[in-house]
């Protein structure tokens, strides 16, 4: 069956793939500006799926979850081997769904972390500042997170290294299926035992996941041994790797800026601004949808079936909704991105993901002045469902 349906244009059919374009894998925001031309096209790839430029448009998208379902929010579909609830579901049932959650990642109760976070961090940065050199994904982008996410299950930190591990084998080993599938064997195992001992303890004095989950109600019961593991492997795939492109993103753009760096370091209180303009310009999120009926939309006919890619990259770099939107202004007055996406299923955690990118910040630029790419350095990038820095080889003078 051919991948580009009848009721699309012939004119508006431009093969496109984010996830293995060798463009992408270099550098995956430049590859998105190369398609702005056209607010929408179709894309044969992956069993075919319509592509919105505008950021106009993506946020509508996320806006009518009546229209455009998350039934199928991946392409291709069908990647992840557990339910990913609520990110997979359509109100009513999402709210049922994200309702448990919302306690852990309410601004209070992300607020009460920051001590913690913050130690995690600097204990993490006293680790290499006195060497000079170190790859800061390898160093802090991709450790810190996963320690934050330990400590959320209620684990001890030192379980940490253990995640990210699985973590890398299950989200980058592009090529290795079979390490791929292992790794999400052993995370489902190791989560299922933890579901099973917290379910015998019940919950305890803290704030972690289980303890929430575990008061929590859905449709007047509590939550299934089931539900629980979908709920703290859904937060493995939506937490972690997030944090870290994010986060890797940013960094690599103050290592190739050092004005950028002397203007940071001069004042705290513009760091804050600096997680909101590095969000916006390095939006890391392509997800999709799933078309529920026929509609018209930015202009084309869309048919029930259809998919739809809503990038936050493309929308975070849109000339039509922002400034001089290829620049990084750290003190933007106004800067409504999408990089949470919109809508009922905007991200949960995106208080916390802020609070850990600003104390990465803060933390890193605390102890480690001017530092810059290793000479020679390779950069690793990836493209796909979320971007993302593999490898960051950055120096400074001690
Ligand atoms: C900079 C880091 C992050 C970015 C850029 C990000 C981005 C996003 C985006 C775009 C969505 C919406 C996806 C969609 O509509 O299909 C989302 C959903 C979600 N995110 Fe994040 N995220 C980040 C960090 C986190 C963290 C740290 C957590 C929790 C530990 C988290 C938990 C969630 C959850 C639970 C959802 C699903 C919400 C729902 O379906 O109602 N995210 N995230």
């Amino acid at each position: 069956m051919s991948a580009v349906p009848a009721h699309v244009p012939a004119d508006l059919v431009r093969p496109f793939d984010y996830h293995q374009d060798p463009d992408f894998l270099s550098d995956p925001h430049l590859a998105f500006e190369r398609i702005r031309d056209q607010r929408v096209f179709f894309s044969p790839r992956y069993g075919g799926y319509w592509v919105l430029t505008r950021a106009e448009d993506i946020r509508l998208a996320f806006q009518q979850p009546d229209i455009f379902s998350s039934r199928e929010f991946s392409i291709p579909t069908g990647i992840y081997p557990r339910v990913l609830r609520p990110l997979s579901l359509d109100p009513p049932d999402h709210g049922t769904y994200r309702q448990p959650l919302a306690p852990l990642f309410a601004p209070n109760s992300v607020a009460r972390r920051e001590k913690e976070l913050r130690g995690v961090c600097a204990d993490l940065v006293e680790g290499f500042a006195g060497d000079g050199k170190v790859d800061l994904v390898a160093g802090l982008a991709r450790p810190f997170p996963t320690t934050v996410f330990v400590s959320i299950l209620g684990l001890p930190v030192a379980e940490a290294p253990v995640f990210e591990q699985w973590n890398h084998d299950l989200l980058h080993a592009y090529d290795e299926p079979e390490r791929r599938q292992q790794a999400a064997k052993n995370i489902l195992s190791y989560l299922d035992d933890l579901v099973g001992r917290r379910m015998a303890e019940g919950p305890l004095a803290g704030e972690d996941l289980f303890s929430v989950l575990l008061k929590a109600k859905v449709s007047g019961r509590a939550l299934t041994h089931d539900e629980l593991l979908d709920y703290a492997f859904m937060l493995f795939i939506a937490g972690l790797d997030t944090v870290t492109a994010s986060l890797g993103f940013s960094l690599h753009c103050l290592a190739t800026r050092p004005d950028l760096q002397v203007q940071l370091a001069s004042g705290q209180s513009l760091v804050s601004a600096a997680v909101e303009e590095f969000l916006r310009a390095y939006s890391i999120i392509n997800t999709a949808r799933v078309v529920t009926q026929d509609a018209s939309f930015a202009g084309v006919e869309m048919r029930a079936g259809d998919r739809v890619l809503l990038s936050t990259p493309l929308a975070g770099r849109d000339p039509y909704e922002v400034d001089q939107a290829d620049q990084i202004v750290l003190d933007r007055q106004v800067n409504r991105h999408l990089a949470f996406g919109a809508g009922p299923h905007r991200c949960l955690g995106s208080h916390l993901a802020r609070l850990e990118l600003r104390i990465a910040l803060e933390e890193l630029l605390r102890r480690v002045r001017a530092f810059r790419l290793q000479d020679g350095a390779e950069v690793v990038r990836h493209g796909g469902g979320a971007l993302g820095i593999d490898q960051l080889p950055v120096c400074w003078q001690t």
